[in-house]
């Protein structure tokens, strides 16, 4: 791991066998607009309702606006936005979001991954990396995650990882187009520390019987 000043947690990089966390780089412009421009179909469905066109959008040029937003957020320890690399390739990301301290010590976690590597763990795992630092060392103490009801492959995720449904949101975001219900699901630090954290839980969930 490494740590240098600044919000709490942040920066870092989160390791797992092939999957990586780190914090995205200028370098990335070009894989980075690659792999989205290549997941139009796939991602589109679940994000937020563009505001141009797709290809404009997820463009390198664009990629420079998308980091200094994130590193800006992450710098003032609102977000800790992770670039998610499988077997050393750039293929998705994870963003702990609208981070909140004081009595409430909560983020949001956002995720998409490239669809030539889904159906592999590379999001479950990435999400338990990033709950278990979250709470040792982010100073957060819940994560939830709001998902479509229509998304049976994100639900897949959080239902595998043992996070609570909690609640239903109706019209809660405006994604491709519209204003869309979602399910609220989460984790407390508790949920997870006798187990010796998310990843030991998931780990121990994906070894043969
Ligand atoms: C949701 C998403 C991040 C899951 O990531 P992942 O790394 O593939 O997660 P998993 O490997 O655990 O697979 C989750 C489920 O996807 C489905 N799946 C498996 N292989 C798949 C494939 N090749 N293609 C599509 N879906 C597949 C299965 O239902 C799987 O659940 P299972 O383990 O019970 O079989 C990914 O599907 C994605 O990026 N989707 C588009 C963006 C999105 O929905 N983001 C989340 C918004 S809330």
């Amino acid at each position: 791991m490494l740590f240098g000043a600044g919000a709490p947690g942040w920066p870092v990089v989160l390791t797992d066998g092939p999957v990586v966390l780190r914090p995205y780089r200028r370098s990335d412009a070009r894989p980075w607009a690659a792999v989205r421009r290549a997941n139009e179909n796939w991602l589109s469905q679940w994000e937020p309702t563009p505001y141009g066109s797709w290809h404009e959008l997820n463009s390198p040029a664009a990629f420079r606006a998308v980091h200094a937003d994130l590193r800006r957020s992450a710098r003032v320890g609102a977000a800790m936005p992770f670039a998610v690399c499988y077997e050393g390739r750039l293929v998705g990301q994870l963003t702990l979001g609208n981070i909140v301290r004081r009595a409430f010590c909560s983020a949001y976690a956002g995720y998409w991954v490239d669809s030539s590597v889904a159906g592999r763990g590379v999001i479950p795992t990435a999400l338990a990396l990033s709950v278990d630092h979250a709470f040792r060392v982010g100073g957060l103490h819940r994560i939830e995650v709001n998902i479509r009801p229509e998304n049976k492959a994100s639900r897949r995720v959080v239902v595998k990882l043992g996070f609570r449904e909690e609640a239903y949101h109706p019209r809660y975001l405006h994604i491709d187009g519209a204003w869309r219900d979602h399910l609220g699901y989460a984790l407390t630090a508790e949920d997870v520390t006798a187990e010796g954290g998310l990843l030991a839980r998931w780990h121990r969930l994906r070894a043969p019987a």
